[in-house]
């Protein structure tokens, strides 16, 4: 029989992990978790009701108060806050300017992780976010850590935009990008970092299909 493995994938905004770690999912039967979207909750809820984002102690007692839920579906993973499908307000350019701020929050993520562990708990997942290979899934049977230049996150991300119909700029992604890339890889709880037992891949050349069948392949390896 066919292991269920945990699969664990990080990397910045842009590398292509979702859109990668789905189609892995997909092809194993593995269920699919987006980490960030969980964090953009959070913030999409703060914001809402006009939390400040710097007060920890205060967003934590509003997590206390909120169900997020993940659900697979046609068109993707949904997430849901208080029974409300938030899947596409999570994605807008005012949680993106925010997000990374309430994920330096140490109470926060301690939240969110040990809901992240729970979900992984019996195998057969693909897991994406920054601090996966690190802290959430230390024993994952397989890392990734994914990445691509800047100025190639920063055009997916303009065309992503494009067909989501959300206005922006090539040049204010590629800096609202590498802020948030600082701010993630300098933070002091579970920064992005490359795990020590993590496979590097670069699909700034790659296609989605090249990049999903070289996981594929290293899957399939662990598996057996
Ligand atoms: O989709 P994109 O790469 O823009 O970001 P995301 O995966 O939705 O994550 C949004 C933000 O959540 C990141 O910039 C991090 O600040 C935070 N995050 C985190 O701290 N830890 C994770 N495991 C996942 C996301
Ligand atoms: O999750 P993450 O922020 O790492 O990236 P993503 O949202 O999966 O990918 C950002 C955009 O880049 C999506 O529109 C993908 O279809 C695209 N992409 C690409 O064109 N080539 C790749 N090798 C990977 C992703």
């Amino acid at each position: 029989m066919m292991k269920k493995i945990q699969i664990a994938i990080d990397g910045p905004a842009g590398a292509g992990k979702s859109t990668i770690a789905k189609i892995v999912a997909e092809a194993l039967r593995f269920t699919y978790i987006d980490t960030g979207a969980m964090y953009r909750a959070v913030t999409y809820k703060a914001m809402k009701e006009n939390i400040q984002l710097h007060d920890a102690e205060a967003i934590e007692k509003m997590l206390q108060q909120t169900a997020i839920t993940l659900q697979p579906s046609e068109q993707g993973q949904l997430v849901f806050v208080d029974g409300q499908d938030v899947s596409q307000a999570i994605r807008s350019n005012e949680v993106t300017a925010n997000v990374s701020e309430v994920a330096a929050h140490a109470n926060i993520r301690e939240i969110l992780v040990a809901m992240q562990q729970k979900l992984a708990a019996d195998g057969g997942v693909v897991m994406d976010g920054r601090d996966i290979a690190t802290h959430v899934l230390k024993d994952a049977e397989l890392k990734i850590y994914m990445s691509a230049t800047v100025e190639e996150r920063a055009h997916r991300r303009f065309l992503d935009n494009e067909r989501r119909g959300i206005p922006s700029t090539i040049e204010s992604l590629q800096k609202e990008i590498a802020l948030r890339d600082k701010l993630d890889s300098e933070r002091e709880a579970s920064p992005l970092i490359q795990a020590e037992d993590a496979l590097f891949l670069d699909t700034t050349n790659l296609s989605i299909d090249e990049a999903a069948q070289e996981i594929l392949k290293l899957a399939q390896q662990k598996m057996q």
